[in-house]
């Protein structure tokens, strides 16, 4: 299957066919009207690349650093919650698929498999993400287990202290599921081949939860109780609370503001991930891309800059490093892949971006990504 993937595109329609359509449309949709969601693939378009010829590039080294490690290419997979529900151990699968890709992988919160599994099958370079809860006896809990499986850079999500609307899974009833329906279990027959393997791993649970039967059985009812546990009351003195939680790298998701970034960075964060969720929360909010060259003039030489929404093709990618990024996290991209065909969908859409953004260093005349990231803007024409 793999083989029909040429580009994200391609994993996106296979995904559509291969699982039910309650949860195609959980990974696909945004907030509202979607016109964030729309604009952040749209305002790639804002820049075009520079072309130049005739200087010899046999091989180009996608190899880069950020989050304190070298990492094989420009881009890793960021956090998504529920991968296990789109393939049987999706969360493993996507961390074998990274591992043997050589970059990092963050684990959601809301994971079916735990960073504890992840680390038992997997040497590669783990990440976590947190959503701090009211009960920060839970958070410190959730941290330790972090702390034993290795994991170096923990993210705290700051855009998601109420989740918004996905128009979508409001008409599919997706947020009111607690339980498995007749009629749910009608429409999710209409995939057999993916109920037969949910079938064979067992039900699902959120694995975090594990040993805290307070939070219900099975993933719906305790993924519905957690987000209910989230801290709407999120402010930056729980940033510098964390910062004296954890003693690795910290970076805040969901920044889109020079001024904001800054503000991690007073609260002790090493990086800011630039993203609007992918265009899940606030609608109407920038693209992550147009604020790229803000926040990285905002917090040049204080943190490390990473993006993510809306990235699905090799030259989005360089775009970004251009701008000024040391890194780009994947979401729906990669878990297009998961749903299309397991870890093999996931190495797919892997290799190929990698293969996009190979071509498109050749073609701009750029031997790496190191030589990207020292040319900058100049590399970049206004579109
Ligand atoms: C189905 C889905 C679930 C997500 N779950 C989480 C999550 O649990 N924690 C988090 O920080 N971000 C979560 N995100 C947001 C992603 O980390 C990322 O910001 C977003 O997907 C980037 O946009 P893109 O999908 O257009 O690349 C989720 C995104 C999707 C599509």
């Amino acid at each position: 299957m793999p083989a029909r993937i040429i580009n994200v595109e391609d994993a996106r329609m296979l995904a559509r066919r291969r699982i039910p359509k309650i949860f195609f449309d959980y990974i696909d949709g945004g907030a509202f009207s979607e016109r964030t969601l729309r604009a952040n693939t749209a305002d790639f378009d804002r820049w075009a690349l520079e072309q130049r010829v005739l200087r010899t590039v046999p091989k180009r080294d996608l190899g880069t650093t950020y989050l304190g490690r070298r990492n094989a290419l420009p881009f890793m997979l960021g956090p998504v919650g529920f991968l296990g529900l789109y393939a049987a151990n999706g969360e493993i699968k996507a961390a074998r698929a990274a591992a043997a890709a050589d970059i990092p992988i963050c684990l959601s919160t809301f994971s079916i498999n735990t960073i504890t599994d992840l680390r038992a099958v997997s040497g590669g370079e783990l990440h976590f993400q947190l959503y701090v809860l009211r009960d920060r006896e839970l958070a410190r809990e959730f941290l330790a287990d972090a702390v034993t499986a290795g994991v170096s850079t923990l993210y705290v999500t700051v855009d998601t202290t109420i989740t918004s609307v996905r128009e979508q899974d409001v008409r599919n009833g997706f947020r009111a599921l607690q339980h498995l329906s007749p009629g749910l279990l009608c429409r999710l027959a209409t995939r057999p081949g993916w109920c037969l393997e949910m079938l064979m791993a067992g039900i699902p649970t959120v694995g975090i939860l594990k040993g805290h039967p307070e939070f219900g059985r099975g993933a719906l009812a305790q993924a519905a109780n957690l987000s209910r546990g989230i801290d709407p009351n999120l402010s930056w003195d729980d940033i510098a609370w964390l910062r004296e939680q954890w003693s690795g790298r910290l970076v805040v998701k969901g920044v889109l503001s020079g001024e904001d970034a800054v503000r991690a960075c007073d609260r002790g964060a090493d990086g800011v991930i630039i993203s609007n969720h992918g265009g899940r929360q606030l609608d109407g909010a920038t693209s992550a891309i147009s604020v790229l060259p803000e926040v990285a003039r905002a917090v040049a030489g204080r943190a490390e800059v990473l993006i993510d929404s809306g990235f699905r093709r090799g030259t989005d990618i360089v775009k970004a490093i251009a701008l000024g990024a040391q890194g780009v996290l994947l979401g729906r991209a990669y878990t297009y892949g998961l749903a299309a065909a397991g870890e093999a969908g996931v190495s797919k859409v892997i290799s190929v971006l990698r293969d996009e953004v190979d071509i498109t260093l050749a073609l701009m005349g750029l031997a790496s990504i190191d030589a990207l990231k020292e040319r900058g803007t100049s590399v970049l024409r206004p579109a």
